[in-house]
């Protein structure tokens, strides 16, 4: 095991430039000070990224992705992730609304991106492009990469869900670098993304899990099944 994350494990392989990424049922939120377990979310949040990165992959994002190998198991390209969350908003949710004064649900005149630096012990403080230059996070090359990719991949899963008859209302996306590229890693899931239901904006995404709001399984289970 090369490392172990709140809802993931990653194993290195014979080949190494490739990793096996399990996911878990475990779940966390508030920074880790809330902790539970969401039954079957791991193999959910496994075939959803699988999924949709090889939606991306055929759009022209490159991605960590290469194949699902069990229900809980993909392989994927060994990347050397960056430190840095990048957070992609289409409608006021979460810390935003909080932060902002904004009603949840509130559209937004154009995408937001805000980033965070991975960093636990410090709670992954909000950052902008100025720290991450100056402390060297990414190049500057490196971080115009992640943001066209990033709004690159708003667009199509905004597309992709509306389809399904799902709002994207945000999402968080980490990077990785592979033979000096920047690639996208880790996952999207219903852990990593606001998703709502079009018709009744009812949440089907983590923060059921986050707010107590019931029905956790069933809501990863549902974001699946109309997506696959
Ligand atoms: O909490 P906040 O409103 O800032 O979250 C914005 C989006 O980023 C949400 O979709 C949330 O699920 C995701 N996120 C995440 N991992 C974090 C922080 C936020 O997946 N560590």
């Amino acid at each position: 095991m090369v490392y172990e994350g709140k809802a993931k494990k990653v194993y290195k392989t014979e080949d190494e430039k490739k990793y096996i990424v399990e996911y878990k049922d475990d779940a966390t939120a508030f920074n880790g000070v809330k902790k539970g377990t969401i039954k079957g979310k791991g193999i959910i949040n496994n075939k959803m990224s699988a999924l949709l990165f090889k939606i991306l992959e055929e759009k022209g994002i490159p991605t960590h992705f290469e194949e699902l190998i069990s229900d809980r198991e993909m392989i994927v390209k060994a990347v050397k992730i960056l430190p840095i969350e990048v957070i992609v908003r289409n409608i006021a949710a979460g810390s935003l609304a909080k932060r902002l004064g904004l009603e949840e649900g509130t559209e937004l005149k154009t995408t937001v991106l805000e980033f965070c630096y991975k960093k636990d012990e410090l709670g992954d403080p909000m950052i902008n492009e100025y720290h991450i230059k100056a402390i060297e996070l990414a190049t500057e090359e490196q971080l115009e990469k992640v943001k066209d990719y990033a709004l690159k991949i708003n667009d199509i899963l905004v597309k992709f869900f509306k389809s399904k008859g799902i709002k994207l209302i945000d999402f968080k996306l980490e990077f990785g670098l592979y033979d000096g590229e920047v690639i996208l890693a880790d996952e999207i899931s219903p852990d990593t993304c606001r998703l709502w239901d079009a018709e009744t904006n009812k949440k089907l995404d983590k923060d059921r899990f986050r707010r107590d709001l019931g029905d956790v399984e069933k809501s990863y289970i549902e974001v699946l099944e109309r997506i696959k």
